[in-house]
């Protein structure tokens, strides 16, 4: 295979006046990843280089980069999808922490706003059951796939001309999940949170989310649909 000239951004915030490139070049092998060259890259040339990774297998959502101008999982990624050029960046939106790894806190701060956690109706300690082929599973089990990458926050043109006061299209998308799901006790608490100054209205539609989500998700969509609740709602119709 043809060598490839990758250019990754380089950044140390307590010392560099700003971020720079450098290029590295790799000879790629078969079903090489991204994240491979940047592994790579560590091994043979650079051990300085940093960026975050776990699972290698796209579960765990930590190696999430803009990889030739795209949000995408660096172990996901294939070289050979890619051209002789490769272009890596972090993640925008959010704070560099070192070249490629950033501070995922903005993210998870607003995933916390939004009460991610189920809230069960009465006290019981029966397992409250959706059958699978019930029609209110499908509502349910079409996001519950998110592995909390921060893709979609990261390509949010709200959450970047917001400056994060926008709670994001993956806190917005957990918490239709839940209003959406008939055990949850805290339905009209959790409405009331995502529709505030930092919620779901702010949401221009630009749809870059879905673009991104590397499990199909499509946040918009959930989006819209806590907007037609909170219209309901307030019109004393059922949500
Ligand atoms: S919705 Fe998709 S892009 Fe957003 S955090 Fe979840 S898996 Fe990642
Ligand atoms: S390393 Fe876990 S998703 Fe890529």
């Amino acid at each position: 295979m043809e060598k490839v000239q990758v250019s990754v951004m380089r950044y140390e915030p307590e010392t560099d006046e700003s971020p720079y490139y450098e290029t590295f070049e790799i000879q790629p092998k078969k079903n090489m990843t991204v994240l491979d060259t940047l592994f790579l890259i560590v091994e043979d040339q650079d051990a300085s280089l940093s960026f975050r990774c776990a699972c290698r297998l796209g579960m765990c959502g930590t190696c999430g980069m803009m990889i030739n101008g795209r949000g995408r999982l660096s172990c996901r990624t294939k070289v050979e999808a890619l051209g002789s050029e490769i272009k890596v960046e972090p993640m925008r939106n959010f704070p560099v922490i070192k070249d490629i790894a950033v501070d995922m806190e903005p993210f998870f701060d607003s995933w916390q706003k939004v009460q991610p956690y189920f809230v069960p109706k009465e006290d019981t300690d029966e397992f409250s059951i959706i059958p699978h082929d019930d029609k209110a599973r499908q509502v349910i089990d079409k996001n519950t796939d998110c592995i909390t990458c921060g893709l979609c926050y990261q390509s949010c043109d709200v959450v970047s001309m917001r400056d994060g006061e926008f709670l994001g299209p993956a806190a917005l998308t957990r918490a239709h999940n839940l209003i959406a799901d008939e055990r949850d006790g805290a339905t009209h608490e959790r409405l009331e949170k995502v529709t505030g100054s930092e919620g779901a209205f702010e949401c221009h539609s630009f749809g870059a989310c879905m673009e991104v989500c590397p499990k199909g998700i499509n946040p918009m969509e959930s989006i819209q649909k806590i907007k037609t609740k909170k219209l309901k709602k307030t019109l004393g119709l059922k949500i």
